[in-house]
């Protein structure tokens, strides 16, 4: 039901008001029920049936659902010292190599691709993809401290996500959406950016990593328009070179196999 006014109706004997979304921008169309309309692929043609199993057995164990806090004490399985958030994080292999190598730190992976979701699981369980999973498996606690996922799209949870909550936020190859009446489809665009400058604290950095020539010049357009952001680059090496802290990704590999060059652009939250 797409709700245009403010409606109040009884349910169970109490009254409950709802109340229409704020009016669609160009960046964020919404659906008929009113969440922000998603262009991509939620699932694949075949999720094997390990990869079913997965999901089922430990996805609820990691998943941020409706109940989770945002706190840095409680929301992982241990204290961490700081939290960041991959959108879109694809098969994974970023988000689970950050968090492996920043122990002390939270990581969020948000990202709709189902298949996506449970390669994250393989790769946090150590079990290799294929149709039959051993007997015995587990999540391996050092592999999911600190990860946290949410499966579906993360313009739903930006509302959840407390003021200068995050201390770096990813967006690594999103998809490009070249041609000029679909850019309103991509990622990095002015609605999603005061989400994102708001999630994120002060002296925070939001990293774009991109093998498209339009979305490099996309981005840089997009973050000098808006005065909370600045380019931390100081000369080519900088942004032509993958950064200290950087783990390979799927779409990165991808990019390089078929011989294209990518960039990463770090912005600072000023
Ligand atoms: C081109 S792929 C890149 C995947 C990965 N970052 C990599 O470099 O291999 C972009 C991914 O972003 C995901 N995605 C796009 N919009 C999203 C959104 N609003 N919320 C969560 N995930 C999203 C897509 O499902 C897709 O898996």
């Amino acid at each position: 039901m797409l709700i245009t006014e403010k409606t109040t109706y009884q349910e169970n004997g109490v009254n409950i008001t709802v109340e229409p979304k704020p009016h669609a921008s160009q960046f964020t169309p919404r659906d008929s029920l009113g969440r922000p309309k998603f262009y991509g692929r939620r699932k694949g043609r075949v999720v094997r049936k390990a990869k079913t199993t997965l999901l089922d057995a430990f996805l609820p164990q990691i998943k941020i659902n409706e109940h989770t806090v945002f706190d840095k004490q409680t929301m992982f399985g241990k204290p961490v010292e700081g939290v960041c958030l991959e959108i879109g994080f694809g098969d994974g292999q970023h988000l689970a190599g950050q968090a492996l190598n920043h122990p002390e730190l939270g990581f969020i992976g948000a990202e709709v691709f189902q298949n996506g979701v449970a390669n994250l699981l393989t790769l946090i369980t150590g079990i290799r993809e294929g149709n039959r999973l051993p007997e015995k498996i587990c999540l391996l606690p050092e592999r999911t401290d600190n990860i946290r996922v949410f499966d579906d799209d993360i313009r739903l949870l930006f509302e959840r996500i407390p003021d200068g909550f995050l201390d770096k936020i990813f967006v690594l190859f999103p998809d490009p959406w070249p041609k000029k009446r679909h850019a309103h489809r991509r990622f990095i665009n002015p609605d999603n950016l005061r989400e994102i400058s708001r999630i994120l604290k002060k002296g925070g950095i939001l990293r774009v990593a991109t093998d498209h020539k339009i979305y490099k010049g996309w981005t840089l357009r997009q973050l000098a328009a808006v005065p909370d952001f600045k380019w931390c680059a100081k000369c080519g090496a900088d942004w032509k070179h993958e950064p200290s802290d950087w783990v390979q990704t799927k779409y990165q590999q991808k990019a390089l196999r078929e011989g294209r060059r990518p960039v990463f652009l770090d912005f600072e939250k000023i």
